[in-house]
C-alpha cells in the first residue's frame, strides 16, 4: 500500500463514524435507521440520517429480529435517483452489498422494482416478489476516485428502498482482475459446500464479511441435479487459506465428496449468460490412506478445454488443509449453469469441493462527459439540497435541474438553477459544459463578471436576468453562433452594449442595467428587440406594426381562427353522430354471399359465431364470421368490435376489412389466415420448433403491446387464447377475435358486470375481483407461453396427473423445483437452448402469479422473448460453426435427491376450475 498510515487514518476518519472495534474499511448502513448500534455479530450500524431524501418507516417481518431489518428508507416513485455517496480510499478494492426488505412497508402490497446502479453504470433491477425476503445485491469494485455513489432510480413498480447499504474493504491483491479498471464484479453465486446447516458463514469467520451461501439452502433452481453418491465431509483441523481470495476456514473445513465418482450440479446464475470471473476452492480435508488417490477433472458442457487439467488437491496445494484455488479469469458463462467433476480413471477417491465463487464482468460506465465539470459547480454549493442529488449528472437518469443528450457519454445540454439563492461569481466551470443549449441562472444573487462562454458553441438560451451581476456584456457573446434569446435585465451591468449583439437574429433582454449603454448614443431603455437578420431600424418597425396588427385585429383574428378550424369540428360531430360505423367498409350481403359460396366453407366457430371461408371477385381471401342471430349479446359486441376494429391497425392483429348486416345477422370481415390456430398446431400433428414458437409468441405480444399501448384508450383483449392467435401463410402470428375487448378507462382498472373468459386462460384475481387491468391478458398470456413450452392444453383431464387438471399449477411446480425438462414439449426433439427455455418459462411463471401487480408488462415480456430469440440464434449460429455449444446439451432431469417431492398431488389445486365455471363459455 503506497498511502501512508498519517492520511489513511485520516480517511478513516472521514470514511466511517463508526471505527473502533469492528474491521476497519467497514461501513454498515441502516437506512431508515435512528441510532447508532452493535448488533450480534459485532458490526457497527449507524443510520443514514446524513441523505436528505425519502422517509423511513419501520416494518415488521416474521422471525427478523435484526434490528438492520426494523427499518428501512423509501423514496417517491419518480423518474428522479436517489444516491448515497460514500468515502473510499482511492485504489482500494471493495465489496459493496445493498440489500431490500420490503416487509410491505407501504400497507400496499404493491411489490416495488426499480434500478439500482453505481454512480453511472447500472447495476441490477431489485425486483421484488416476496414482503418477507430479502433481496441482496453484491458487487466487487475498485475504488478510482475518494467517493462513490449507490444510486435508486428507475421506479417501475412502487416505491424503490432500501433497507441496508455496507461497504467492506478488501486488502492485498484479494480480486483482483487485469480488467478491474474498466468492469466491476457482479457477484452471482459464492457457496459454501457441504455446509452444515442452512446459515450463511460472514462476518466473524470472514473478516471481510463476505456471504458465503449454504448449499443446503432451498432456492428455486439452486444446485438441483445432485449426483447420487453426493456425501458432506468436514473437519475441525485448521486449513492454511491464506492465499489469493483467502477464504474463511469455516467455508473450507466443509466440502462434499462425490462418493460415486461425481460431483453433479445445475444453478441459474444471475445476470448472466455473460463473461465472468469463477474460482473453485478446494482443500484436502480428509485422511486417505497411503494408497489412495484423489485425482478429478472439471466438466463443462461445452468446454472441452477446461476439461484437460486434472485436479489433485494435495499435490496441488503441497499438501493436506491448504487451500488449492484454480480458476477462469475471464469465461463465458450461461443463464443457467451445469458442471460436474468427475474422478479419473487411476484415482481411488472421488472429487471434494469446499466452495466455488462466480462474479459477472459488469462492464463501466463512463458517465457523463461534464462529470467533473459539474462536480467543481456542485461542490462550491455543497449545503444546498440541488446540489446533493449525487452520482452521475445524467446516469442513470439526469439530476432534476440538469437535462443531458442522449449519447453514450453523454453532455449536459441544460442547467435550470433559477431562484435557487445561489451567491458570488458565476462558477467558470459553467463555460466547460461544452454540449450546454440553455442555461438558466435568473433570480438568483449572482454577482461578478458574466464568464466567456465561446467554448459552448450550442448555446442557445442564457437567461441571468434578476441578478447583481457587474462588469461589462461580454463581447465574447458575439461569438456563439446559436444564441437566440438572452436575458441579462435587471442587473448591475456597466459599459457598453456590444454592437454586434444588436444585429443578431436575437432576442435580447437588457433593461434594469442602469449603467449599461447602447451603442454611441444615450442609455436607453428598450425593452425587447426582435431580431431579424435586416438591419436594426427596419427591424423596429416590423416588429411595432406586427404588435399594433395583433392588438387590434385581435377579435377579426379569432373568427378566421374559427372559420379556419370549422371543417375538421363539423367532420367530429358528424362521426359522433353515425356512431360506430365510421370507417368500418360496409360489405353488401350479396357480396358476402358471393364470396363465401352461400357459407359453403366452415372454417371455425368462436364463443358468438361461425366461420366460414370466402374469395372476393379479386382473388381476396377472407374469413367472415356470422354472429349468433337472436343474441342480444351477440349485437352489443357486434357494433362494439366494429368500432374498434376499425381504429386497430397492426400487422399482428387479423386485419378487420369491415361488416355487413343484413336483416339479424351481423358478420364481420377479416383477412383469410392460411395457417389457422396456434392450438391446432399445438395439438395437431404439424409440430412446430421452438424457434417458431418463440417468433409466434414474438408476434402475439407485439399485438397484445400494441393494443395496451399503442391506442388510447387502452384495449384488453379479455380473451387471449392459442385459438386465438392465428397464423399466416408464412407462420407469422396474429391476434384475433377482439370480440370481448373493452376500452380500458384511462389508467384506472375497469368493472364489468360479467366476467368474460376461458376457462384455463382465466385470471383469478379478475374473476374474484371483476377488475379488469391489463394485466389479465398477461395472466392469459403466461397461459399461452407454458402451452407453447409443454405442448399441453391448459386445461387438460389427462396431463397433469391425478388431482391436477390445470397447465398454471402443474408447470409452477416443476420450473419453481428446477425441473424444466419434466415440462418441455417431447416433440420439440431436444432442439432447442434450454438458456431459452428457462427464459420463457421463469417469465411465463410471472404472468400467473395470483396478483396482477406482480406480473410483468407485456413489454417486459416481450423483450424477454426477444432475448430468448437471440440466444437460440447465437445457439444455431454456434451449432453452424460447428462448435458444440455449450447450453445446448440437454440435461436429463434427475430430481434432486430427497429434496423435492413432485409426485404429491394436493399441491396442484384446480384453481381456474373450481371457480371458473360458471364463466366458462
Ligand atoms: C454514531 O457514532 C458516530 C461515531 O462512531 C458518531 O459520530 C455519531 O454521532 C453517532 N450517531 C448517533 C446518532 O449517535
Ligand atoms: C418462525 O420461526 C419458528 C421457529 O423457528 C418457525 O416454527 C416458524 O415456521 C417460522 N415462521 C416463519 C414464517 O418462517
Ligand atoms: C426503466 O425500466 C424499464 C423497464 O423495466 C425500461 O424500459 C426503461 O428504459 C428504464 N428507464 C431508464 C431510464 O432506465
Ligand atoms: C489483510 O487483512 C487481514 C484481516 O484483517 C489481515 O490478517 C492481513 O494481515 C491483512 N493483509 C494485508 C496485506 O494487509
Ligand atoms: C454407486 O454406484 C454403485 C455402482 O455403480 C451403485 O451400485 C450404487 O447404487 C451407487 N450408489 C448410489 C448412492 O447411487
Ligand atoms: C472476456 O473475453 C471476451 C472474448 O474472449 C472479451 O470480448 C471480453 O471483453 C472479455 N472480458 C473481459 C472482462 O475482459
Ligand atoms: C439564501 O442564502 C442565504 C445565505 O447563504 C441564507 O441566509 C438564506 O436563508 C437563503 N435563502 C433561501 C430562501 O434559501
Amino acid at each position: 500500500m503506497e498511502i501512508k498510515p498519517l492520511l489513511l487514518s485520516f480517511f478513516f476518519l472521514l470514511l466511517l463514524d463508526a471505527s473502533k472495534a469492528q474491521m476497519p474499511g467497514f461501513v454498515s448502513f441502516d437506512c431508515g435507521g435512528k441510532e447508532n448500534f452493535t448488533d450480534e455479530i459485532g458490526l457497527e450500524w449507524t443510520p443514514d440520517i446524513k441523505l436528505i431524501y425519502g422517509e423511513t418507516a419501520g416494518i415488521s417481518v416474521t422471525n427478523e429480529t435484526r434490528k438492520q431489518y426494523q427499518t428501512l428508507r423509501h423514496f417517491p416513485a419518480d423518474s428522479r435517483k436517489y444516491c448515497y455517496t460514500l468515502n473510499v480510499i482511492s485504489r482500494s478494492r471493495y465489496l459493496l452489498r445493498a440489500t431490500f426488505l420490503y416487509g410491505n412497508f407501504d400497507n400496499n402490497n404493491v411489490y416495488p422494482k426499480f434500478d439500482i446502479s453505481l454512480g453511472a453504470t447500472y447495476w441490477s433491477t431489485i425486483v421484488i416478489s416476496d414482503a418477507s425476503t430479502i433481496e441482496v445485491r453484491e458487487l466487487i469494485f475498485l475504488a478510482l476516485s475518494p467517493t462513490i455513489s449507490v444510486c435508486l432510480s428507475n421506479a417501475t413498480t412502487g416505491q424503490p428502498f432500501i433497507s441496508t447499504l455496507e461497504l467492506r474493504q478488501f486488502n492485498g491483491s484479494i480480486y483482483y482482475t487485469d480488467f478491474e479498471e474498466l468492469y466491476y464484479l457482479s457477484v452471482s453465486a459464492r457457496i459454501n459446500f457441504g455446509a452444515d446447516s442452512e446459515a450463511p458463514v460472514r462476518y466473524p469467520d470472514d473478516p471481510f464479511d463476505r456471504i458465503w451461501d449454504s448449499d443446503s439452502l432451498k432456492k428455486a433452481n439452486y444446485l438441483v441435479d445432485v449426483a447420487a453418491g453426493t456425501e458432506k465431509v468436514s473437519t475441525r483441523k485448521p486449513i492454511y487459506v491464506n492465499s489469493k481470495e483467502v477464504p474463511p476456514q469455516k467455508v473450507m473445513q466443509t466440502a462434499v465428496e462425490g462418493t460415486n465418482g461425481s460431483l453433479t450440479y445445475r444453478l441459474n446464475l444471475d445476470g448472466f449468460p455473460g463473461f465472468g470471473w469463477a474460482v473453485t476452492y478446494f482443500a484436502e480435508i480428509e485422511d486417505l490412506g497411503p494408497d489412495e488417490t484423489r485425482k478429478f477433472r472439471l466438466v463443462l458442457p461445452g468446454n472441452a478445454d477446461l476439461s484437460k487439467p486434472a485436479v489433485n488437491i494435495e499435490e496441488n496445494a503441497q499438501g493436506k488443509y491448504r487451500l488449492y484455488e484454480p480458476g477462469f479469469t475471464n469465461l463465458s458463462l450461461p443463464f443457467v449453469l451445469s458442471f460436474r467433476f468427475g474422478k479419473t480413471s487411476d484415482s481411488k477417491r472421488g472429487p471434494l469441493l469446499n466452495a466455488m465463487e462466480i462474479n459477472k464482468y459488469l462492464e463501466k460506465n463512463d458517465g457523463s462527459l461534464d462529470g467533473a465539470s459539474i462536480a467543481k459547480i456542485v461542490s462550491y454549493y455543497s449545503s444546498s439540497n440541488w446540489a446533493q442529488e449525487g452520482g452521475d449528472p445524467c446516469l442513470p437518469v439526469p439530476w432534476s435541474w440538469v437535462q443531458c443528450n442522449s449519447d453514450p457519454q453523454p453532455k449536459i445540454v441544460k442547467i435550470t438553477l433559477s431562484g435557487k439563492n445561489l451567491t458570488g461569481n458565476i462558477p467558470s466551470d459553467f463555460a466547460k459544459l461544452t454540449g450546454l443549449v440553455e442555461l438558466w441562472l435568473d433570480n438568483n444573487s449572482l454577482s461578478g463578471p458574466i464568464p466567456d462562454f465561446t467554448g459552448c458553441i450550442d448555446l442557445k438560451i442564457i437567461h441571468l436576468e434578476n441578478n447583481q451581476l457587474t462588469g461589462e456584456l461580454p463581447s465574447s457573446l458575439m461569438n456563439l453562433p446559436n444564441l437566440r434569446e438572452l436575458y441579462v435585465q435587471n442587473n448591475m451591468l456597466s459599459g457598453t452594449m456590444p454592437s454586434g449583439l444588436l444585429n443578431k437574429n436575437l432576442i435580447l433582454n437588457y433593461s434594469g442595467n442602469i449603467n449599461l449603454r447602447k451603442g454611441s448614443k444615450s442609455g436607453s431603455h428598450m425593452n425587447i428587440i426582435i431580431g431579424s437578420s435586416v438591419g436594426a431600424g427596419v427591424l423596429l418597425i416590423a416588429t411595432i406594426t406586427s404588435c399594433l396588427f395583433l392588438s387590434k385585429g385581435k377579435k377579426r383574428y379569432f373568427e378566421q381562427d374559427q372559420l379556419d378550424h370549422s371543417p375538421p369540428v363539423q367532420r367530429l360531430v358528424s362521426s359522433k353522430s353515425k356512431a360506430h360505423t365510421e370507417a368500418a367498409y360496409c360489405f353488401t350481403f350479396s357480396e358476402i354471399e358471393d364470396s363465401t359460396r352461400k357459407f359453403e366453407k366452415k372454417i371455425g366457430s368462436g364463443g358468438f359465431g361461425v366461420v366460414y371461408y370466402g374469395k372476393m371477385k379479386d382473388g381476396k381471401e377472407i374469413a367472415v364470421k356470422v354472429l349468433t342471430s337472436n343474441s342480444f349479446q351477440g349485437k352489443r359486441e357486434f357494433s362494439n368490435e366494429v368500432t374498434l376494429l376499425s381504429r386497430i391497425h397492426h400487422r399482428n392483429l387479423v386485419q378487420f376489412l369491415g361488416y355487413s348486416q343484413e336483416g339479424e345477422r351481423c358478420m364481420l370481415v377479416y383477412e383469410f389466415m392460411h395457417n389457422g390456430t396456434l392450438k391446432e398446431h399445438l395439438y395437431g400433428h404439424k409440430s412446430i420448433n421452438w424457434f417458431k414458437r418463440l417468433q409466434i409468441a414474438e408476434d402475439a405480444a407485439k399485438g397484445i403491446e400494441y393494443l395496451h399501448t399503442g391506442c388510447v384508450p387502452a384495449i384488453i383483449h379479455r380473451d387471449l387464447k392459442s385459438s386465438n392467435i392465428l397464423l399466416d401463410k408464412h407462420m407469422r402470428a396474429k391476434v384475433s377475435d377482439f370480440g370481448l375487448s373493452k376500452l380500458a378507462v384511462d389508467g384506472a382498472s375497469h368493472v364489468s358486470s360479467i366476467v368474460r373468459g376461458t376457462v384455463g386462460y382465466l385470471d383469478p384475481e379478475y374473476y374474484i375481483s371483476q377488475q379488469l387491468t391489463d394485466k389479465s391478458d398477461v395472466y392469459s398470456f403466461g397461459v399461452i407461453l407454458l402451452e407453447l413450452i409443454s405442448g399441453h392444453e391448459a386445461i387438460s383431464n389427462e396431463s397433469f396427473g391425478v388431482n391436477c387438471r390445470n397447465i398454471v399449477q402443474w408447470a409452477k411446480l416443476h420450473i419453481e423445483s428446477g425441473d424444466i425438462q419434466g415440462i418441455i414439449d417431447p416433440s420439440l426433439h431436444e432442439e432447442f437452448d434450454i438458456q431459452s427455455i428457462w427464459k420463457i418459462a421463469e417469465k411465463a411463471l410471472m404472468c400467473v402469479q395470483p396478483h396482477g401487480h406482480m406480473r410483468p408488462s407485456i413489454s417486459e415480456v416481450l423483450k424477454e422473448i426477444q432475448d430468448a430469440i437471440t440466444i437460440e440464434r447465437e445457439a444455431a449460429g454456434a451449432a453452424r460453426e460447428g462448435n458444440s455449444d455449450v447450453s445446448r446439451t440437454s440435461i436429463h432431469s434427475s430430481l434432486n435427491q430427497g429434496s423435492m417431492d413432485l409426485g404429491g398431488t394436493d399441491n396442484c389445486l384446480s384453481f381456474d376450475e373450481s371457480i371458473a365455471r360458471p364463466a366458462a363459455r
